[in-house]
């Protein structure tokens, strides 16, 4: 039988590449994809892989993409905050499986108007095979059943001081001093984003870390999946205290109409960001606090945190995708469809594509 194709658009991009290293050592052929030649050429070489010159804005996108004919293609090549579903419905046409990682809260919510596309082509469609909402609502479901009444989701991640790419801090650019809808208290709230600093305390040797308010696919998502809930806030922030507390202060610039809006100067940002890296700290972290009642009715409180070193964090927004790319290269999936990345894969799932990582997950 035939290789699996998987084709990785954004394949040589910061989540891309780690995502083509380790979906290179699976049976498949890899083919990993962008808009330059040498940076492709150069990330195949290294992984065995097929390099492959691709622009999803340019004209002949399908033409290209019914030529090479992959079986799945994971979309990387963010931001995704404003994009439309055009790659999600070339795939379609062609006949190949769709995952993202897409952390664009319309974006990830709105993937379900593909479903029937989806299952007419007997495709699958998932957006946000990443950190959220994939891992998150993994945590929420293995720890459900722990409550009669779930009252409230709050999580929330930190990064070490390895930057992210430019897809990534462009996204959340963009939404630093807008406001956005959070449902809290049982009513739909506006919010800021980058605004409501709160402080979380992980087990060392993270430690204390700043967090803010950012507007991501779960603040839609998880007051549908899990109806009882009053409130759900997502908070994040970076290892060094003082670019949190920047940020908080340029997010002000923006909600003040100072500025109009800070995606502009996401390169400088990136590049002080770049600068700074040897000076923090190697260790992100992730939490998820559940309150409700327990099943003796009585008051229930759960914190799971999960902690990386060694810099081994960013991997952890790319292990959704790859976990879920290889349930369909085994066979593991038979389900057809467009859908947000919730209850398709377990904690454990999710947790374990990539061995010998610097990573511990507990309750706290
Ligand atoms: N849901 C979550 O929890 C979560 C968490 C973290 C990150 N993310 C998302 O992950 C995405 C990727 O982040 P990153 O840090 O990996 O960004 P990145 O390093 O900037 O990677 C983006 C990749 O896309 C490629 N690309 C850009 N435009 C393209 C086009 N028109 N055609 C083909 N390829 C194109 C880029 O290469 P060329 O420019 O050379 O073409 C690059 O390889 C971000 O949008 C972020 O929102 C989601």
């Amino acid at each position: 039988m035939m290789p699996k194709k998987i084709l990785v658009l954004g394949g040589y991009g910061n989540f891309g590449e780690r995502i083509c290293s380790a979906l290179a050592q699976d049976e498949c052929e890899l083919y990993i994809a962008g808009r330059s030649h040498d940076k492709a050429q150069q990330l195949a070489q290294k992984l065995g892989a097929r390099a492959c010159v691709l622009d999803h804005q340019a004209p002949d996108f399908l033409a290209q993409l019914q030529h090479i004919k992959p079986d799945i293609l994971i979309h990387t090549s963010g931001p995704f905050q404003g994009q439309n579903y055009h790659i999600a419905a070339a795939c379609i046409k062609v006949g190949c499986h769709y995952i993202d990682i897409a952390d664009g809260r319309e974006y990830v919510r709105d993937i379900t108007q593909l479903n029937a596309a989806a299952q007419q082509a007997k495709v699958l469609v998932v957006s946000g095979a990443s950190s959220l909402p994939a891992l998150s609502s993994a945590v929420v479901d293995q720890y459900l059943a722990h409550f009669l009444r779930l009252d409230s989701i709050e999580h929330g991640i930190s990064s070490g001081a390895k930057p992210p790419g430019m897809a990534t801090m462009e996204g959340v650019m963009s939404y630093v001093g807008k406001a956005f809808l959070r449902w809290q208290n049982q009513s739909w709230q506006t919010v800021y984003g980058w605004q409501d600093v709160l402080s979380h305390r992980y087990d060392a040797p993270v430690g204390l870390r700043f967090l803010s308010n950012c507007d991501v696919p779960d603040l839609d998502l998880f007051p549908a999946r899990y109806p009882s809930v009053h409130s759900v806030q997502f908070r994040a922030g970076v290892g060094f205290a003082s670019t949190s507390l920047a940020t908080w202060s340029f997010s002000w610039l923006v909600r003040l109409r100072v500025l109009k809006s800070l995606v502009p100067y996401a390169a400088s940002l990136h590049k002080m960001a770049t600068w700074i890296e040897p000076l923090g700290s190697e260790w992100s972290a992730m939490h998820v606090t559940l309150t409700g009642l327990n099943l003796k009715q009585q008051p229930h409180l759960i914190t799971w945190q999960l902690l990386a070193g060694s810099n081994h964090g960013p991997n952890i927004p790319c292990f959704p995708a790859i976990a879920l790319a290889r349930k369909l290269l085994n066979g593991q999936i038979q389900q057809t469809g467009a859908m947000p990345c919730m209850g398709l894969l377990t904690v454990d799932e999710i947790l374990t594509p990539i061995p010998n990582l610097n990573l511990r997950w507990n309750l706290q």
